[in-house]
């Protein structure tokens, strides 16, 4: 005979809510990568083995992706209430969300049921979320609103608990939103420190903001996502070589192309979690990367900010762990003037020596219809899966992660070099009245930029603060 009454606790007992917080252990080997990288780095030097080794990108993922303020994506994306994107952390799925009071989150894509992933298409616009395995249903709040058959098999079960997690650490700077799944940790603005003032030059100098124009490009390569970070970082140094070919064709201009010889000033320069290369004109020739003048509004900048947007026609920069940027004044056609774009840029870990590209094109939010589908098609024939400048690119850091993966690197201890700049090795130094804050170089022919990215990768490796402040000894 049924029974007419539920025989469970009554009181069941509630969802834990504090995490365990586990600190990650290495092994020896692993412990000992981390050292020597550290030590390398100091003589210009990096083991390449770290490009491409399980042990090293499971540690990655928790002691770099398990920590640090990681991109989500931009708030033009999710416009309207409802609207939402998939999203990663590492490799954890997220669901980046604009709720139906506007608020910003980020989701674990994780049913609190069972544990089935919520979110079934990589973007759209929706109030609730329903799990496809029970039919558990979720507000876009991430509130549990419904329980199938709730009376008769969960009866005592307290729907307030049992939401979706949350990225305990989520916050928005002037447009872009970053996750940390850390509990603690520093702002999101004490994070990024001084590379902020080179951040708005780029987030400020569009007319109404700068706005993303479709869905981000997304393309996987046997490439370690550290190739990006590091190339991006800025790794200038290669555009007059890998990328010369689409110079010479007229797809860019000579000037902004980081060739040694050019009349235009180079400059490098890191701070904090960041560094950039800038390919800076005379400040009288206002490119502002490529914009018409009608679509450029510096009021939100300082006047050495405002100089600074006025003379770049190129620039590229890497926020640690794995965001890039590129701003660039290029063209898709030899026939056609330069316009600008600007391409975010997140290199996704997928494995060791195995990522996925994630590419965003914007453009002033203020700009014409017309100009933004202009500077979409710039971008797709630049930067993106089809771009003559990505395929160069892809074209040599696979062999990266080849050679970190080979049995006869790990034998001889195979080393990078990374001493470009380093004293006795090249004509570049240190611009001691530059308006930007940080170390800025008057070349491009200085590797100091990537060997930030590096160093901050060593010392989150190691569990200390990212946040570069130059040796001495290496200026
Ligand atoms: S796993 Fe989602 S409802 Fe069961
Ligand atoms: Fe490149």
């Amino acid at each position: 005979m049924a029974q007419d009454h539920c025989d469970c606790p009554e009181d069941p007992p509630g969802r834990p809510t504090t995490s365990t917080g586990v600190d990650y252990e290495v092994s020896d080997r692993v412990e000992q990568l981390i050292e020597q990288h550290g030590e390398m780095l100091e003589d210009g030097m990096l083991p390449v083995k770290v490009y491409n080794d399980e042990e090293i990108f499971e540690a990655e993922l928790r002691r770099i992706f398990g920590q640090c303020w990681v991109f989500i994506g931009h708030e033009t994306e999710i416009p309207e209430p409802g609207d939402y994107a998939q999203r990663y952390i590492g490799k954890d799925p997220f669901i980046f969300v604009r709720d139906e009071e506007e608020e910003i989150r980020v989701l674990f894509d994780s049913c609190s049921h069972h544990g089935s992933a919520l979110c079934r298409a990589e973007q759209g616009n929706t109030s609730h979320f329903r799990c496809p395995y029970h039919g558990w249903t979720f507000k876009n709040t991430g509130d549990l609103t419904g329980v199938p058959l709730k009376h008769q098999a969960y009866q005592g079960l307290d729907a307030e608990e049992w939401g979706l997690v949350e990225a305990p650490r989520v916050e928005n700077y002037k447009g872009m939103v970053f996750a940390s799944i850390a509990e603690e940790g520093p702002s999101l603005e004490e994070y990024l420190g001084d590379f902020k003032w080179y951040l708005d030059v780029h987030l400020d100098v569009g007319k109404g903001g700068m706005e993303v124009i479709g869905e981000p490009h997304r393309w996987r390569a046997d490439s370690d996502w550290k190739s990006g970070a590091d190339n991006f970082s800025a790794d200038s140094y290669h555009t007059a070589y890998a990328h010369r070919s689409v110079i010479e064709v007229g797809f860019a201009a000579d000037e902004i192309s980081g060739t040694p010889g050019q009349e235009t000033q180079m400059h490098v320069t890191h701070a904090d979690s960041g560094s950039t290369s800038l390919r800076l004109l005379e400040p009288e020739d206002e490119i502002y990367f490529g914009y018409p003048e009608e679509y450029v509004d510096t009021s939100n900048l300082s006047e050495a900010q405002a100089d600074m947007a006025a003379a770049c026609g190129a620039a590229t920069g890497t926020i640690f762990p794995n965001l890039s940027f590129i701003h660039l004044a290029a063209t898709n056609d030899p026939d056609e003037d330069l316009d600008g774009f600007f391409s975010l840029r997140k290199w996704q870990p997928i494995g060791p020596g195995t990522m996925e590209f994630w590419s965003w094109v914007l453009a002033p939010a203020d700009a014409s219809d017309e100009y933004k589908e202009r500077a979409y098609d710039v971008a797709v024939g630049t930067f993106s899966p089809s771009g003559n400048f990505e395929q160069d690119d892809l074209a040599v850091w696979d062999g990266i992660a080849d050679a970190a993966g080979s049995v006869f690197a790990e034998q001889q201890g195979f080393n990078m070099n990374y001493q470009m700049g380093m004293p006795g090795m090249s004509k570049a130094s240190i611009v001691d009245d530059f308006d930007g804050p940080g170390t800025a170089w008057d070349d491009n022919l200085e590797e100091g930029t990537c060997r930030t990215f590096h160093g901050n990768w060593h010392k989150a490796m190691s569990g200390e603060d990212v946040g570069m402040s130059y040796p001495e000894d290496h200026i």
